[in-house]
């Protein structure tokens, strides 16, 4: 069979355990294709798109996986955290076994949209800086946002110990005290550092698409979803129009505007 592979090798491939654990999984009658266990660790299928149910778990099978997390305050983006619980802990076992990594790292307390994946290019072309991805965040502030600040925002903001200026691609206002911005680089605490280079403090961050691609609304912070091929190009395309265009502080996540000081 073309591109086939032994049943135990693609469960070890999906992070379902080493080769030994995987063998004993089919042996012990916890895997069912189509229903059915399956008792022949060696017999061959085709590993994209085999569905196969693991010990109670539905999973199809796939070489890559990519995944969006709705990132909830209070989570490092590490597997090697220090003073907060991982990331990675909010991900089913199998996929963080399987290797998948963070796309660049949100601060601990920032909320939103961050993705995983275990394809090295994907990670390369959402990551380097030389390909420009855009990132919106909603940003919070603690003092009022004014013109002089949007426009300094846009123009382009020395950052300490930087000395290139950095701009934003967009930057709008939704209300008093709360921004809509589009980076294409990213740098370290970049959203927090142009907000004090231009005299104001970011008091919550919420990230709210990667590209044209959005959190999903129905996300619920904590949960997570597998991205399809399709959405990997949408990731890659500039911010949407209405991203930039349609803001409204209803917009506002619960959980950030919730630590908004009283106004
Ligand atoms: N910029 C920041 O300052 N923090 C983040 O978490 C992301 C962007």
């Amino acid at each position: 069979m073309a591109g086939a592979a032994p049943l135990y090798r693609i469960l070890q491939s999906q992070g379902f355990g080493s080769r030994r654990e995987c063998r004993a999984l089919i042996g012990a009658g916890q895997i069912r294709i189509a229903g059915d266990a399956v008792l022949d660790a060696e017999r061959l299928y085709p590993l994209e798109g085999l569905a196969v149910n693991v010990a109670g778990i539905d999973w199809r099978c796939r070489s890559r996986v990519h995944v969006a997390l709705h990132k909830p305050a209070g989570y490092e983006c590490s597997r090697t955290p220090r003073d907060h619980p991982s990331v990675y802990a909010l991900l089913p076992a199998h996929l963080v076994r399987r290797g998948v990594q963070c796309v660049g790292r949100l601060d601990q307390d920032t909320t939103g949209l961050l993705l995983f994946s275990d394809d090295g290019a994907l990670l390369h072309r959402l990551t380097s800086p030389r390909h420009h991805v855009d990132k919106t965040y909603d940003v919070y502030c603690r003092h009022e946002v004014s013109d002089a600040m949007l426009a300094a925002l846009r123009t382009g903001v020395v950052l300490r110990d930087d000395p290139a200026p950095v701009a934003a691609h967009a930057c709008i206002r939704l209300d008093s005290h709360a921004l809509r911005l589009t980076l294409d680089s990213g740098r370290y605490h970049q959203v927090k550092r142009m907000l004090a280079a231009v005299g104001n403090r970011v008091e919550a961050l919420h990230r709210r698409a990667i590209g044209a691609y959005p959190l999903p609304d129905d996300l619920a912070p904590g949960q997570w979803r597998l991205l399809d091929d399709d959405t990997l190009d949408v990731l890659v395309q500039p911010a949407a129009t209405m991203l930039k265009a349609t803001a409204s502080a209803t917009s506002m996540p619960s959980t950030a505007a919730d630590r908004m000081p009283p106004a």
